[in-house]
């Protein structure tokens, strides 16, 4: 464990149907599309690692099991690339393996995010006192902010989430988070959550990302829960269970930059946003984007352009 890990397993919920990202999502999950080459799972594995997580419990239904074979080794693949002087594809073959120890917890019905999060209570040991929740398809960037939510645990215990600060006008998209100062910079005590308010009845311009840093107490909670929104039993109903019986929870404001890779609007600003800064792509995808970006209406795909 890293000295400021306040946790060794982070649980990575991958059973939802990614209806959003139909048809496609028949037959891929939607954690195993690639943000240009490595998909959302390996990233969100790096960011749990980096953190200090030694194990990553991926929760998948059985029909999305090639989620987890991602975090499998593939000697004969290795073997053939290292034949063939590949040896930078070796790597990126033994990377996913190397970074996490990955195991799975298997969700039958997509019966929400804390029914998800509650099937991995299985696979924990007696030491782990926390566990981070990472959702895969939000990426918070730059990493980081779940080594900052393990301090703010060791000061304040308790359970620790993230926030991010949002402009008001576009605070009805998200959970919003009503919060009292600490005195310590960016990081605010949590009295409560409104699910997607008006922005003139939001508490606060603090919205929820897809982070959290659980105590234990949180599977109690969930067991105590009965469905909420969309008939699903809903991480953030435990977590306001846990608020009113005076269990301390925080949020850390992150001062960074997110992709929503849920939806395929988000997932294309995330593989640009990527592609952008590789070496290998970015230079010539700058240039073609200039080109399309200064004639608006004509797409190749529309038969308006020819390149
Ligand atoms: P989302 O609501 O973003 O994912 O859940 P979804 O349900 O797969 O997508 P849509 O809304 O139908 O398009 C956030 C994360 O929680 C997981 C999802 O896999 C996703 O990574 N999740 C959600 C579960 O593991 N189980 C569930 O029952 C619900």
């Amino acid at each position: 464990m890293s000295p400021t890990s306040a946790f060794q397993t982070a649980i990575v919920p991958a059973a939802g149907l990614g209806t959003r990202f139909l048809p496609t999502t028949k037959s891929v999950p939607k954690e195993l599309l690639p943000v240009v080459d490595t998909p959302a799972i390996e990233l969100v594995a790096g960011e749990a690692a980096e953190a200090g997580a030694e194990r990553l419990v991926i929760v998948t239904s059985p029909e999305k099991s090639s989620v987890a074979r991602h975090f499998e080794p593939r000697p004969e693949l290795e073997r053939t690339l290292e034949e063939r002087g590949k040896t930078a594809l070796v790597e990126k073959v033994r990377r996913a393996p190397q970074l996490i120890r990955a195991e799975v917890a298997i969700q039958e019905q997509a019966l929400g995010l804390g029914h998800a999060v509650a099937c991995a209570r299985p696979n924990l040991n007696d030491s782990d006192e926390a566990v981070a929740v990472l959702l895969p398809d939000d990426l918070v960037l730059p990493t980081g902010v779940l080594s900052r939510m393990a301090e703010v645990r060791e000061r304040f215990g308790g359970s620790v989430l993230c926030a991010f600060d949002i402009p008001r006008e576009q605070i009805s998209a998200y959970g919003v988070f009503e919060v009292e100062d600490t005195g310590v910079e960016d990081v605010l005590r949590v009295h409560g959550m409104v699910e997607k308010p008006a922005p003139e009845d939001a508490p606060s311009t603090y919205a929820a990302a897809g982070r959290y840093l659980l105590d234990r107490a949180i599977f109690d909670a969930l067991d105590r829960i009965t469905p909420g929104a969309g008939g699903e039993l809903q991480l953030t109903d435990a977590v306001a269970l846990l608020i009113s019986e005076g269990h301390p929870v925080h949020v850390v404001v992150h001062r960074g930059g997110r992709h929503d890779l849920g939806n395929p609007g988000g997932f294309l600003r995330a593989a640009v946003d990527f592609a952008l800064s590789n070496p290998e792509y970015g230079p010539e995808l700058r240039e073609w984007l200039r080109h399309v970006v200064a004639d608006p209406a004509g797409t190749i795909e529309g038969g308006t352009r020819s390149n």
